[in-house]
C-alpha cells in the first residue's frame, strides 16, 4: 500500500516535470510526535515539554560503560530502529549527551527498582536510565511506541522519527504480569511462541506461562518417561499431528524470552487434565489400562491414580527434569477441574506433590482450587473465577490470601483471551460469557476479589486457551486488542488510567499492529483510525 503510494507520487513528480524524485508526503499521522504519555501501559508519571528529539542519520546509540546486558538491550533497540529508519545507528560505549543514551545505574536510576526506567527527551537526544537492564528494556519499549507506527515496517520508510520532549518516570504496579499460552490443546512451534513473546514484550509483560500438558497432549520431552512426549504429544484437538518441545527447543524459548525480560513459568497440570500422560503409560492408571489418546474438548474426565506409589515416581521425575531445565523460580502444577479426583484424594495428592516442587528448588503456583487443599508455604494461587463463581469459592480464595497465599488474578470473564468478544466472534469459547475489550480492561486488580488484601495480589495474567486456536493469526485475533489492557492493569498505577483515556491510546496502536502484520479484532468500542 505504502509502496504503491510512493510510486504514485514519483509518477506525479515526473509528470510535473521535476528533475529529481520528490520526497513522498508523509502520512499525516506520522508527522507530529506522539504525545509523551500516549503509550501502553500508561507510564506512572509524565512531564511533557521542551524540544523534541529527531532520530537521524547521525544518531548513535550510547551505552556508557557498556555492561554486556545493557549492550544487548542497545542491540535490540538498534534492531527495532534500523529497518524502517534506514539509519546506521551504531552502538558505542562512548559517553555523551547526544543521540540515544541507555544508562545503567548512576544517580538517574535511583528509586526505579528492578524494572523501572526514566526516559528524558530533549533537543539533543533521548536518555533512558534504569537501575537494572530490565528497566532499560522496558524504557526501550516506551521509546518504540513514541515513534511513528511505520517504525514497525521492516523496510525503509519516510517519516519524521521524532520523540516528544519531556520526562517519563515509570515503574510497575505489580511484579507479576503474565500471559499464558496453551500449547497442549493445539501445539505451537518454537517460532510461533517466539512471535508471541515479541508481542508480549512490547507491553512489558514479564512472565510467559506455558501450559505444557493436558488431556490432548504432552508437549515437553522427558528423558525418564520418553513416551509422554513421543506418544502423548502425538496429536491435538481435532486429531492433527500435535508435537512437543525437545529440551533444546524449550531452552530456545527460555533464552528468547529471557532476552526480552520474560521468565518462563512451565505448567504440568495435575492430577486432572492428564489423559495424555495416562494414555502414554498404562502403569499410571489405577486399573493398569491406558486410555486412548484424546482429541476432543471436554474437561474433567482424567485423573492420575492418587493411591498408587508409581504416580509419585512419575511426579518426582517430571518435576526434577522440569526444574533442572527451568531457570525461573516457579513451577505451575495446575490443579484445576480435577472433577474425577475425590476431594480427599485431591488434598492428599497436593500434600505429596508440593514438597516435591520445593525439593527441586522451585516455588509452587497452582490454579486457585489449590486453596481447597493445603497450599504450601510460599505457594501462589492463580484465581480464574468469574462473576458467576459462588461466594463460598471466592471466600475460600480470599481467606487463603489473608493467610499468606499470594494471588495472581486471571478472572475468566475479564482476562481470558480465548473468550469470544461477542456472539459473532468466529473463534474462542463463551462459557464465562462474552468478553469485549472494555469489559476485559475495566476492573481493578487491587480491589477485584473481595476480602483479599491488596498486598496479597502479585499481579495479573492473561491466559489463552487453544481449544479453537491453532495458528498465530488465531492467537493474535484473540489477544489483540485485549492483551495490552491486561498488561496495563499489571503495570500502571490505577490513578493513571481509565477506559475513556485508554481507548484513545489503544486506538493509536492499530496502525502499529497493521505495520506488524497483526490481524487484530477491530473492537467497535475503540475509536480506531480509518484504514
Ligand atoms: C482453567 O481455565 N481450567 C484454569
Amino acid at each position: 500500500m505504502r509502496r504503491r503510494r510512493l510510486l504514485f507520487s514519483l509518477l506525479l513528480a515526473a509528470a510535473a516535470g521535476m528533475g529529481t524524485a520528490a520526497v513522498p508526503p508523509q502520512p499525516a499521522a506520522d508527522r507530529d510526535a506522539t504525545p509523551l504519555g500516549q503509550v501502553i501501559p500508561a507510564p506512572a508519571s509524565v512531564h511533557s515539554g521542551g524540544d523534541p528529539y529527531t532520530i537521524g542519520g547521525r544518531t548513535v546509540i550510547r551505552v556508557p560503560g557498556g555492561s554486556g546486558e545493557a549492550r544487548q538491550v542497545a542491540g535490540y533497540l538498534a534492531g527495532l530502529l534500523r529497518p524502517a529508519t534506514g539509519f546506521a545507528l551504531p552502538v558505542t560505549a562512548k559517553d555523551g549527551r547526544d543521540g540515544i543514551v541507555l544508562r545503567l545505574g548512576g544517580r538517574g536510576a535511583k528509586g526505579l527498582g528492578e524494572e523501572g526506567y526514566r526516559l528524558t527527551s530533549g533537543g539533543r537526544g533521548v536518555t533512558i536510565s534504569a537501575a537494572r537492564p530490565a528497566g532499560l528494556f522496558h524504557g526501550v519499549q516506551t521509546l518504540r511506541q513514541l515513534l511513528p507506527a511505520s517504525l514497525e515496517t521492516r523496510s525503509a520508510q519516510r517519516a519524521s522519527w521524532q520523540v516528544a520532549g519531556g520526562t517519563i518516570a515509570d515503574s510497575p504496579r505489580y511484579g507479576y504480569r503474565g500471559a499464558m499460552l496453551d500449547v497442549s490443546r493445539h501445539f505451537f512451534t518454537v517460532e510461533k511462541v517466539k512471535r508471541y513473546i515479541d508481542q508480549l514484550a512490547m507491553y512489558k509483560i514479564n512472565k510467559l506461562h506455558l501450559h505444557l500438558s493436558d488431556d490432548q497432549g504432552w508437549r515437553i520431552a522427558m528423558k525418564s518417561w520418553p513416551k509422554l512426549a513421543t506418544y502423548g504429544g502425538s496429536t491435538q484437538v481435532g486429531g492433527g499431528p500435535g508435537g512437543y518441545y525437545t529440551k533444546e527447543d524449550y531452552r530456545e524459548i527460555i533464552d528468547y524470552a529471557a532476552d526480552r525480560y520474560l521468565t518462563v513459568v512451565p505448567e504440568i497440570d495435575m492430577p486432572g487434565h492428564t489423559n495424555a500422560a495416562l494414555a502414554s503409560y498404562a502403569e499410571l492408571n489405577c486399573n493398569g489400562v491406558a486410555p486412548p489418546l484424546y482429541t476432543g474438548t471436554q474437561v474433567g474426565f482424567s485423573s492420575l491414580c492418587v493411591p498408587k506409589d508409581r504416580t509419585y515416581d512419575f511426579v518426582d521425575d517430571v518435576i526434577r527434569e522440569l526444574a533442572a531445565m527451568t531457570p525461573g523460580p516457579s513451577i505451575h502444577i495446575g490443579g484445576d477441574e480435577a472433577h474425577s479426583t475425590s476431594h480427599a484424594d485431591y488434598v492428599a495428592f497436593m500434600d505429596k506433590v508440593q514438597p516435591v516442587v520445593a525439593k527441586y528448588g522451585k516455588k509452587v503456583i497452582g490454579w486457585h482450587q489449590l486453596t481447597g487443599a493445603h497450599p504450601a508455604k510460599g505457594a501462589v494461587a492463580q484465581y480464574w473465577g468469574y462473576d458467576a463463581t459462588g461466594a463460598a469459592e471466592r471466600e475460600q480464595v480470599a481467606a487463603a490470601a489473608r493467610n499468606g497465599t499470594p494471588l495472581i488474578l486471571s478472572p475468566a470473564d475479564r482476562a481470558y483471551l480465548d473468550m469470544k468478544y461477542d456472539k459473532n466472534t468466529p473463534l474462542g469459547l463463551s462459557w464465562a460469557g462474552y468478553v469485549d475489550t472494555k469489559r476485559s480492561y475495566d476492573w481493578d486488580p487491587g480491589s477485584y476479589l473481595q476480602g483479599a488484601p491488596p498486598e496479597s495480589i502479585l499481579g495479573v495474567e492473561a491466559p489463552l486457551w487453544s481449544e479453537t486456536l491453532s495458528t498465530s493469526a488465531h492467537i493474535e485475533y484473540m489477544a489483540f486488542p485485549r492483551l495490552p489492557g491486561i498488561a496495563e492493569l499489571g503495570w500502571s498505577p490505577a490513578s493513571t488510567h481509565d477506559w475513556e483515556t485508554y481507548k484513545v491510546r489503544l486506538a493509536a496502536q492499530g496502525p502499529r499492529w497493521d505495520a506488524m502484520g497483526i490481524g487484530y479484532y477491530r473492537a467497535p468500542e475503540v475509536p480506531w483510525p480509518a484504514k
